[in-house]
């Protein structure tokens, strides 16, 4: 596993601390639709502030591309930030410069700060070394708790850590921990559980799992194309045209590994992908000319089930079917509920299926649900993460 210096290494007492978190969270009509990631930074905080730091956080929000947008500002997330923390966090109009310096230097030990979104910086997803000096200048040490946004080399990330002693926080040590051990030093058997759309965006997952876990559970856009290399007619469902001989390259892989890949032997088809709108439930090689499979059946989902009950630890990313238009969250509903009723050590990943986990009650019953969406798939292919190895170069 990454051996990384973290805050509970180092002395913060009257330091001026940069902490880099990821407070990328969603919004609806400029509210915070969820703080799990806000929550999430709260450990690292707290440590901070209680050992008598000056501490600065710094985040992006969404994607501005470099230029002030006022749908982007931070303002939502000092208020909910003041809500949970119970006082009250203050958020300047500016990232780096003068104002930064000046409301730095008039912070007393133990006080909060929250920056402008990054993004609105051109330097900062340019990973420029002159705004990555001059975000750092205030500061005497920096600490990265952003693990969701640690796969990315931007100046608030990897840049700043050239300029400043650089420590991980609770948040990104406790991540690597245990999305390191699902690969490292698994319970067994491992059950893997992989959804969403597309084959393409998960490749080198499927292959690292292949060659690790003892099942391998497929649902989602992406066991149709799977179906397809299988020669399976899928009607009118989306499906990876260009990703079927990959898929047939990963079924033949999966013959030879000590990994069981398995398929979904049922459907939900719909004709029409609309909330409560009609659908049946067929085998693969019954898909009609105009109908599009958008779950896993309750065959899948049971036979889904029982390797999950048979499972010392299971890994998940993605959902299982088109979740957000119900009926049609079923199979992913039910495999979520035989994963929190299960013994097996959960982890899941991925931000399409924590919200789903969410949106169904259920994601307080995994062991561990990770902050990455991106991040915890490229930690899982087994990708050097930026934001982690800079951490580790500084203190190697
Ligand atoms: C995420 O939500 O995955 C992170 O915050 C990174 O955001 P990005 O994909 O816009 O870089």
């Amino acid at each position: 596993m990454v051996e990384i210096k973290s805050v509970q290494d180092v002395d913060v007492n009257g330091k001026n601390v940069l902490m880099r978190v990821d407070f990328n969270v969603p919004l609806n009509e400029g509210l915070v639709r969820d703080d799990s990631r806000i929550r999430a930074a709260l450990p690292t905080i707290e440590m901070l502030l209680n050992g008598g730091a000056r501490l600065v956080l710094a985040s992006h929000l969404g994607r501005p591309g470099g230029k002030y947008s006022p749908d982007l500002m931070m303002n939502p997330i000092a208020d909910r930030l003041t809500e949970i923390l119970g006082r009250t966090v203050h958020k300047l109009d500016t990232v780096a410069g003068t104002g930064l310096s000046e409301a730095v230097r008039r912070m007393k030990d133990g006080e909060l700060l929250l920056l402008e979104n990054l993004r609105f910086e051109k330097g900062e997803e340019e990973n420029d070394p002159d705004f990555a000096r001059r975000l750092a200048e205030p500061f005497d040490l920096f600490v990265n708790d952003a693990f969701g946004t640690a796969h990315r080399a931007h100046a608030s990330t990897a840049g700043v850590a050239s300029y400043l002693p650089a420590v991980a926080g609770l948040l990104m040590k406790k991540e690597i921990e245990e999305l390191s051990t699902c690969l490292e030093n698994p319970r067994r058997p491992l059950t893997a559980i992989l959804g969403g759309a597309k084959v393409s965006d998960k490749i080198n997952v499927i292959r690292r799992f292949l060659s690790l876990a003892d099942n391998l559970l497929v649902g989602g856009g992406m066991a149709n194309t799977f179906l397809a290399a299988e020669g399976y007619n899928l009607g009118a469902s989306f499906y990876e045209k260009n990703q079927v001989e990959e898929a047939k390259a990963l079924i033949r892989e999966s013959k030879n590994s000590r990994c069981r890949l398995v398929l979904p032997i049922d459907l939900a088809v719909t004709r029409e992908l609309a909330p409560g709108s009609y659908s049946e439930v067929v085998p693969p090689d019954q898909i009609g000319p105009e109908w599009k499979a958008v779950d896993i059946g309750p065959e899948t989902s049971a036979i889904y089930s029982v390797y999950i009950e048979e499972s010392a630890m299971v890994v998940w990313n993605g959902p299982l079917g088109v979740f957000e238009v119900p009926p049609f969250d079923n199979g992913t509903d039910v495999v979520a509920q035989a994963v929190a009723q299960g013994s097996a050590y959960s982890v899941i990943g991925g931000g399409d299926l924590v919200a789903a986990l969410e949106a169904l009650s259920l994601s307080k019953y995994i062991d561990f649900v990770s902050t990455g969406g991106g991040a915890t798939l490229e930690f899982w292919e087994g990708k050097e993460l930026p934001g982690i190895s800079v951490l580790q170069k500084k203190n190697s």
